[in-house]
This record gives structure tokens, sequence and C-alpha cells, in this order.
């Protein structure tokens, strides 16, 4: 394949990535923006594979079977409560790419004489590398955390931020070493240095934090991508990085708006973490309900708001709880489901659940959208959430979640919250919600309970 005809390979690639994350941008259009991506990207591998300056074609070959074999296995049997931390982990290849593709551009011999272009170069490589590295360590942490194997709370050390900013003004000074004398030492020192940072910086980010994390070193995936791509001079790797790098900023972004979190003390290591006095503890009594009796107070209800979480998730709840909204609904009664933000957990979980059990789109609405429909609404369903229906977080400013805009689910009429037993969500934090008067809580497995509410309808 020619080089002209490579690069029209990647303009087009590249046209299809912007159109992909625009399709992704609406539900309706969402599957079409999959199938845009996954064209581009083969289109991408083609024109990359069979290019002028690509060589040792078996190697690729072997590489990608062995890839895709993996891949193909993990994909077919992730559920999608872990998608977060196969997207985690994903990332963390990314960064780790990036540091290989690192130290192969400063071993390998590339020509260049120009003083200027050798410090381009040296900077180049340097970056890739601190940016892998922090990307690399970091994706490692937030997928233990995901998983539960590592602790979800913020890792306090004392110093924390001097520690930070220590890490930063040694890499910035060993980067100018380097681009000095381009030996290999302060490349090692700092790669080291970089692999602590990414790892103490998401350690030290905890509880309710932890989907900016995941959207943020998503980011940095696409940064890190994108200096590979400078390093490698392949254009389409540049484009596609700064796509995902800017992409995964703004997503990070509107979730600190979303959490009423600052941006800048999020990726910093652990907003409002210095303020965890709120404990687990039970807040009074809490009354209990059963499958019958919900069934007839929702038969009696003019309207009913859904409020599904991480639970629903677990449970794979979506079905029923589909075939009872239809229900609902053809008795006349106005069901509306309201989606907080960072309800279970990865962005548009919730959304992509009950797309799934084919809910209409048009009754599915944001948390803004429905908020303050909440005090003319009859019955309101807490299908396993918890953090994002806690009025501490409106309530207690020493809650880890203080701040963090919630469904007003407790100025209903009658709320029924539905999971397994007292514990606390995800932040770890008691939900006070449970213990008003005009609650009550459905116990046991969600799909149970809703399938019980059926049955009962
Ligand atoms: P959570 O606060 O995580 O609470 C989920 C609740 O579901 C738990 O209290 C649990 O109680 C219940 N549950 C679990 N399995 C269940 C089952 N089979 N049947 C019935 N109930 C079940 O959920 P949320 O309100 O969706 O909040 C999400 C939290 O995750 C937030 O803190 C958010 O910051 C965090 N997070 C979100 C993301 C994104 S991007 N969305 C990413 C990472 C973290 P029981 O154990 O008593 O059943």
């Amino acid at each position: 394949m020619s080089a002209g005809f490579v690069q029209a390979a990647y303009i087009v690639a590249a046209l299809l990535f912007i159109m992909s994350l625009a399709g992704l941008s609406k539900h309706e259009t969402a599957k079409a923006g999959c199938w845009y991506g996954i064209v581009g990207m083969a289109i991408a591998l083609v024109a990359t594979i069979f290019g002028p300056e690509t060589h040792g074609h078996w190697w690729i070959i072997i590489a990608m079977v062995i890839g895709a074999v993996l891949g193909i296995q993990r994909a077919l049997k992730v559920e999608m409560t872990e998608m977060p931390e196969l997207v985690a982990i994903l990332h963390s290849f990314v960064g780790l790419a990036a540091v290989l593709v690192g130290f192969n551009s400063y071993f390998a011999p590339h020509g260049i004489t120009d003083s200027v272009m050798q410090n381009i170069h040296d900077v180049e490589v340097f970056l890739g590398i601190f940016i892998g590295a922090v990307t690399f360590t970091g994706s490692i942490v937030a997928f233990g955390k995901l998983r539960g194997i590592i602790n979800s709370k913020a890792l306090a050390l004392p110093h924390r931020h001097k520690l930070n900013l220590a890490a930063v003004v040694v890499s910035v000074l060993l980067m100018i070493t380097f681009v000095g004398d381009a030996s290999l030492f302060p490349l090692i020192l700092m790669t080291i240095i970089a692999l602590a940072f990414g790892w103490h910086l998401v350690a030290s980010i905890g509880g309710a934090d932890m989907p900016v994390v995941v959207s943020m070193l998503n980011s940095y995936s696409g940064w890190a991508a994108a200096a590979a791509g400078f390093m490698l001079n392949n254009d389409l790797l540049i484009v596609t990085g700064a796509l995902v790098g800017s992409s995964g900023a703004i997503l990070s972004y509107i979730m600190c708006k979303a959490m009423n979190r600052s941006f800048i003390s999020v990726i910093a290591g652990g907003f409002g973490n210095d303020v965890q006095a709120s404990s687990d503890e039970e807040q009074g009594e809490h009354r209990e309900t059963n499958a019958e009796e919900v069934a007839e107070m929702l038969k009696n209800a003019g309207s009913v708001i859904i409020t599904p979480g991480y639970g629903m998730a677990v449970a794979q709840a979506q079905y029923p709880v589909a075939e009872i909204t239809q229900k609902l609904r053809e008795k006349g009664v106005n069901v509306r489901f309201g989606i907080h933000p960072v309800a279970g957990r990865l962005p548009g979980h919730m959304n992509v659940l009950l797309a799934e059990a084919k809910v209409p789109y048009d009754i599915v609405l944001e948390m803004d959208e429905i908020n303050e429909d909440f005090p003319e609404t009859d019955v309101v369903l807490v299908i396993g959430a918890n953090d994002t229906v806690n009025p501490a977080a409106l309530d207690d400013p020493n809650s880890p979640i203080a701040g963090m805009p919630v469904l007003e689910v407790w100025k209903a009429q009658n709320v029924i919250v539905f999971k397994r037993s007292m514990a606390v969500g995800y932040a770890g934090v008691q939900n006070p919600l449970f213990f008003k008067d005009n609650t009550q809580m459905l116990f046991g497995d969600a799909k149970e309970r809703v399938d019980d509410i059926l049955k009962a309808l």
C-alpha cells in the first residue's frame, strides 16, 4: 500500500472516529456510533499493517491472534457490572504500551542529526513514558478498587499533596537533565517516580469520586496514545489519542460538575477525604414492606418514578422492571425513570441496562430533568440505589459525599427501597433515607422482588 493511500485511509478513519463520538452522545444513535468506531479501527489497522513503513508482518499477525483470542474470551464472559473494571485494566495496557514505545524509541537508532529535532524527540520520549507510567499504575489501582481487591476508601498518607507536588517537580528536573544529555539514568528514575505517582494519585481518591477517576484515566490513556503517536510518527494515533484524551477530560469535567466536585481537587487526590466523620451505623428504626403491599400501592398510584442504581445491575432486574413499567403504563399510571449521572459503576450504566430491556427512551430522564417532580409523585421505587439517593449529601456537611447533588426521592409521598440488607453503598456511608417516615424497605434480591410484584400485579 502506498504512503498516499495510507494517509487517505487515515483521514477516513479519523472522520469515522469523530462520527463515532458524535453517535455515542445520544441513545438513538449509539449503536451506529459503535459501528463507525469499529469500521474506523478496522481501516486504521489494515492501512497501518500493510503500509510501506511496516515490517515483520508475521510477528504482528501472531500478536494480533493472541490478543484477539484473549480479548474475545474476556469480552464474551464479562458481566455488565464488571465493565468498569475491564475498562480500567484496558487503560493500563495503553499506559504500558506507551512506556514500551517510549523506551523503544529511546533505544532504536533514529538517525536524527539536527539538535533541535533531537531535543523534541527526547521530550516526546520523556513525556510519553511519564504519562504512560502514571496511566499504567493508576489504572491498575482503579481496577483493584472497582473489583474490591484494594480498599475503595481513600489512602491518606501524611503530606500527600506535597508528595504529589514533589513527584512532579523532580520529574520536571529530570526531564531538563534528560533533554540535555539523553542518558538513561534520569529516564529510569522518572519511570519509577511516575509509576509510584500514578499509584498514589488513584489510591488517594476514594469513595464516591471513583467515577471521575475512571474517566480521568480514560483521558490519560488517550494522551499516552497521542504521545506514542508522536514517537512513532503516526498521525492517526495522534488524532485518535487526542480524541480520547479530550473526550475523557470533558467527561471527567461533566461528571465533576454533576457531583459538585472541583475537578482540580479530585485529580489532585481525594477531595473531601478530610471530612470522613460519617459512620455506617444505623440511624433509627426502619419499616419493612412486602411485594403484595407494594403492588397494591402501585395500582393506586397516579405517578411513579423509578430510580435505579448499582443493585439493579447486580440483580439484572432491568427486564422485570421494564415489564412492570409497561403494565403500569397500560393501566394509565405515569411511570418515569430518574437517572443519576453516577448511578451504577460506569457512565451511562443505567441507560444501557434500560435500553437493553427496551424501556422507551422518552420516559428515562436525567436527574436535573426530574428532581423537581418528586413532591408531586405518589410512589418512588429505589431499585438497588443508595449513594445517589442519600439525603446526607445535602444535609450533612461532614459526609464524604457532602455537596453531591442527589435524586431527592424523600420528597415523594411514598418511597420503597429495594435492597438485600441495611448495608451501605459504594461510598461506605449510611443512608438516612432508610429511616424516614415515608420510606419502606423491601428486602431481597431486586430481581426476585420485582418479579414478585409483577406476579401480584
Ligand atoms: P450504590 O451506592 O453502590 O449502592 C448499591 C446498593 O445496591 C447497595 O446498597 C446494595 O445494598 C444494593 N444491592 C446490591 N446488589 C443488590 C441486589 N442483587 N439486589 C438488590 N439490591 C442490591 O449504588 P448507586 O446509588 O448506584 O451509586 C453508585 C455509587 O458508585 C456512587 O457512590 C458512585 O460515585 C460510585 N461509582 C460510580 C461510578 C459511575 S461512573 N457510575 C463508577 C465508580 C463508582 P445491599 O448490599 O444491602 O443489597
